[in-house]
């Protein structure tokens, strides 16, 4: 046992840290759209086939690495076999590029909120959006300037990321309770203003009524599983690292499944507040549900400011609410990117957290500038896709071979019953090393086929080949660190811990 190492001043802490950490813009702004997207209804019967076959799972898995290990990813996948460290400086990789877009996005809420107080995004939200907001450029050949009003945001991001973080666990601890009860509260109310509209019943049955025949599509799986992932933040580093903060004999079975329903949870509930504004959007316009949006992104910045603006009553108020919802939701998942990757650092190397912690942020916020372009946009919308396609697919499956057959599933298993409040089954063995690394194998090789064949997102296939790059760059990068000497890389979690 580390007792060097910091800690969670209690379970409830380590819980809520990382629900904060999984309920991000995930829920209300990917969640609905991936949703809408792939057949409404009849997505949540895959979402949640995902989240019991590869989310719960993989949870336990770096929560049990974690905690044994007592350590950050890196060196505690070193600990299973040095060759592995570098899944573990992977994982830390993907999250970086997640991290350097993450907060661009939320950049965009504290813009939208001040925009909101006089529904300044006019009568047309989508043209606000991308002409006077974005004031997008050509394509991603075009980056055409910084837009300084998304900078500015950006470094008031950056700046809540850093004072979250700077006390280290005590502080965080406290933080992280209003950073998940606010959004909550918020999204209660968002949700009864939703369904006591006209309209929101239409949403809400194309929310909620299944189209089995969807079901048929691949596609459709995929994304379930890709959502998965990204709403729960695994594949990310976050997990491991936090779980390595919990004290000795804590429970890690039940810990899994309380934080993963309760994010998987939040996002139904959150369709509702979604759903039921699409319904009534859809009335308004007088058109069906399906037809109301063609956007994945526009849907938190154009589909859902168009519907507010029509509100009969105070829609001022609820604009600034939904921003600061995103907002309030967003910053604990930000946080918690960082922390796995600060963390790595300090594990390998001790170098010194209070240096190594603004350094991290300066670098992302200066690096992050790139996306605040006028052809930044695109880029945000590139390296979405790469890290969450082929990034954290990789980083999932490589854990699950490493975990599945290096470790041995039925050790960790083993150490995770001896701890936990409830034990479980053989079926975790068969879901680590068959069911989710065959689902993820299968969605990488058809990610891969599909991009050969089609490039991404209709941009020019250069684009597409600096993706590519910097998808096969972080692969050697995580090499490059492993093979550069730590500092006293002690084995500390003893196989008797
Ligand atoms: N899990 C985080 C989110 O959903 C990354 O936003």
């Amino acid at each position: 046992m580390n007792e060097a190492r910091e800690r969670w001043t209690s379970r409830s802490s380590f819980i809520i840290a990382s629900v904060g950490a999984a309920i991000g813009l995930g829920n209300v702004w990917r969640f609905p759209y991936i949703c809408y997207e792939n057949g409404g209804g009849a997505f949540l019967i895959p979402y949640f086939i995902a989240l019991l076959t590869a989310g719960i799972p993989l949870m336990i898995l770096e929560y049990g690495l974690g905690r044994k290990m007592q350590a950050g990813a890196p060196t505690a996948f070193a600990m299973v076999r040095k060759g592995a460290e570098w899944v573990g400086w992977l994982s830390l990789m993907v999250v970086m590029l997640i991290f350097l877009y993450y907060p661009v996005i939320m950049a965009w809420c504290v813009d939208y909120v001040t925009y909101a107080f006089n529904l300044g995004w006019g009568a047309d939200a989508r043209t606000f959006f991308e002409r006077d907001f974005l004031q997008l450029s050509g394509g991603p050949g075009a980056l055409a300037g910084i837009r300084w009003p998304i900078v500015i945001g950006l470094a008031v991001v950056w700046l809540a990321i850093y004072l979250c973080l700077f006390k280290g666990l005590k502080a965080l601890s406290k933080i992280v309770f209003y950073t998940v009860i606010i959004p909550w509260v918020i999204l209660v109310i968002m949700v009864i203003r939703g369904l006591t509209l006209p309209g929101a019943i239409e949403g809400l049955k194309f929310y909620l009524t299944p189209n089995f025949s969807v079901l048929l599509n691949p596609r459709v799986w995929l994304a379930a599983y890709g959502q998965i992932f990204f709403t729960l933040s695994l594949a990310m580093g976050t997990m491991i690292v936090y779980s390595s903060y919990l004290p000795r004999k804590s429970d890690i079975a039940n810990n899994s499944f309380i934080v993963s329903l309760a994010n998987c949870g939040t996002s139904f509930f959150a369709g509702f507040a979604v759903f039921s504004i699409l319904g009534y959007l859809a009335q308004a316009m007088g058109v069906g549900v399906p037809e109301v949006t063609k956007s994945g992104f526009g849907l938190a910045f154009i589909t859902y400011p168009t519907a507010i603006r029509l509100l009969p009553f105070i829609p001022a108020f609820f604009g600034i609410l939904f921003f600061l919802l995103l907002l309030t939701l967003g910053i604990d998942s930000a946080f918690s990117q960082i922390e796995p990757f600060v963390a790595g650092f300090t594990d390998k190397w001790k170098f010194n957290r209070k240096r190594v912690l603004p350094l991290v942020c300066i670098l992302g916020f200066l690096i992050g500038i790139v996306f605040t372009t006028r052809g930044g946009y695109y880029w945000l919308d590139i390296v979405d896709y790469f890290a969450n396609t082929f990034g954290l697919t990789m980083v999932g499956l490589l854990e699950c071979i490493v975990i599945g057959y290096i470790y041995k599933a039925s050790k960790m298993r083993e150490y995770v019953n001896d701890v936990s409040e409830f034990s479980i089954g053989k079926w975790w063995d068969i879901c680590i090393k068959i069911i989710t690394p065959v689902i993820l194998g299968i969605s990488f090789i058809l990610s891969i086929v599909t991009l050969i064949r089609k490039g991404y997102g209709g941009y020019p296939a250069w684009a597409t080949i600096i993706g590519v790059v910097i998808t096969i760059g972080i692969v050697v990068m995580s090499f490059v660190l492993m093979s550069l000497r730590g500092k006293t890389m002690k084995m500390e979690a003893s196989e008797t811990d």
